[in-house]
């Protein structure tokens, strides 16, 4: 078990690189199921929860190669169709092995996804839409087995936007006999990324970006070469960090359109910010103003930043309120905030914070991914000492060489052992 140590205090100066995002390289790595031959994918990042994926189709007869920057997956010797529970329990994302394999093999066994610290997480829509594709799924000691012959193409309606349950669907489609359409599907930039990969394969979707997809089945699909998008949800964590150090720093290889949300909240907290040939220029301003705001799906404001943000109006001039509108218990990270002198009340999906001058540096736990994150920002603007944010393995899932990053900008910050 690593940790990593902090001493608050230095304004974060410099540019940062963001690597490839880590929502959109799942759901692609998965896609390559759907077809033989080899893929060739880049600006993969190196994370936990890559590497989990990885072995999971390894297990099932997937073979990868990594030469010269590049992922190559070949699944022409696909021999097994179960995700086991030990490998799934670390990972919910392997819920986006169904769509493909039962595309292909028309049978898959997946571990049912439990729950996790921000929220109960069922799959409910996603086995719904698959059993309006023709599909029979039972649920059986914790596994979701699933069988279908050629999937047959309909409208299906998510009573939700789910992201990874338009994404299997998506994958689930594009070889289905006739046309699919979803509606109410996710709009997220992961989805149109995926999208992308899926066309580069031969498939024909049109929509995907808005609330209705359409899918017209095709009989091949091909392999590809495929360059995933920038992680937005790191960019936004970098983004963050600048303003609540006060510093200046340069966000290298990130798209504007996909953080709309984030970039009018962080100038109305008072941030200049600045668009630049492949990123944004930010500098944050002497005094944080308070801001509200309530995370909805894409483009609202991003629930996987809200524990970010939370820790910037923590030192900001006034009384801000986040209602996080998406999971049903994101708000693990406050009393870990707390332990840092934060100012947090919370009322059901609501937190109520008065900013405070100064944070303290504190001994805190880290309960998941953005959480983590959270807990690092806080930790960068804490006086008195070092804060050491344990469990770190939860960031280690999502954030690739997230201190090292932070301290090429200035930060004094390293990962010790435990
Ligand atoms: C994806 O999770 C992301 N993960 C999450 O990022 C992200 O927070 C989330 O989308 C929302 O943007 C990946 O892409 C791997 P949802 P997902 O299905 O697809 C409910 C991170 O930190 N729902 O869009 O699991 C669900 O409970 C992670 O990188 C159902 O009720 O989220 C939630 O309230 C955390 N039934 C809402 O929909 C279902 O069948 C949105 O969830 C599916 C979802």
């Amino acid at each position: 078990m690593d940790k990593i140590v902090i001493e608050g205090g230095m304004p974060l100066k410099g540019s940062v690189r963001i690597s490839g995002s880590k929502n959109a390289a799942l759901p692609i790595i998965t896609a390559c199921l759907l077809t033989g031959g080899w893929h060739k994918l880049s600006n993969i990042p190196r994370l936990k929860d890559i590497e989990t994926v990885k072995s999971i189709m390894s297990k099932m007869g997937v073979h990868f190669r990594e030469e010269a920057g590049y992922l190559e997956v070949n699944s022409d010797n696909l021999r097994d169709f179960e995700a086991p529970y030990d490998l799934v329990k670390t990972m919910r994302a392997s819920i986006l092995l169904l769509g493909p394999i039962l595309a292909r093999y028309g049978k898959a066994r997946i571990s049912l996804p439990g729950g996790c610290a921000i929220g109960a997480r069922p799959v409910n829509l996603h086995l719904k839409a698959l059993t309006e594709m023709g599909a029979v799924i039972e649920l059986d000691h914790g596994y979701i087995n699933a069988y279908a012959g050629k999937l047959r193409g309909c409208e299906i309606f998510f009573d939700i936007p789910t992201v990874t349950g338009t994404e299997n669907l998506l994958m689930a489609a594009v070889t289905a006999r006739g046309k699919t359409v979803l509606r109410n599907a996710a709009k997220e930039p992961e989805v149109k990324d995926l999208a992308s990969m899926l066309r580069a394969m031969g498939a024909d979707i049109e929509g995907d970006g808005t609330d209705t997809i359409v899918i017209n089945g095709v009989d091949n699909l091909r392999p590809a070469e495929y360059s995933v998008m920038p992680d937005r949800i790191e960019a936004g964590t970098f983004m963050i960090a600048g303003v609540i150090t006060r510093g200046e720093i340069e966000i290298h290889n990130c798209c504007s359109e996909h953080l709309g949300a984030l970039i009018e909240k962080l100038e109305s907290a008072g941030a200049f910010m600045r668009l630049t040939s492949d990123g944004f220029l930010v500098k944050g301003p002497d005094v944080i103003e308070s801001v509200d705001i309530r995370t909805m799906p894409f483009p609202g404001f991003p629930t996987d930043l809200q524990a970010q943000f939370m820790a910037l109006m923590s030192v900001a001039s006034g009384w801000s309120m986040i209602r996080e509108s998406v999971f049903e218990n994101r708000f693990i990270h406050v009393s870990e905030l707390r332990r840092l002198g934060a100012e947090i009340d919370i009322n059901g999906n609501q937190a109520l914070i008065k900013g405070k001058e100064s944070l303290f540096s504190a001994p805190v736990m880290a309960t998941d991914l953005r959480a983590s994150a959270s807990l690092i920002l806080a930790g960068l603007v804490a006086e008195g000492g070092r804060t050491e944010v344990h469990r770190i393995y939860h960031l280690d899932r999502g954030y690739e060489a997230l201190e090292k990053k932070f301290a090429s900008l200035g930060a004094s910050i390293w990962r010790e052992k435990v």
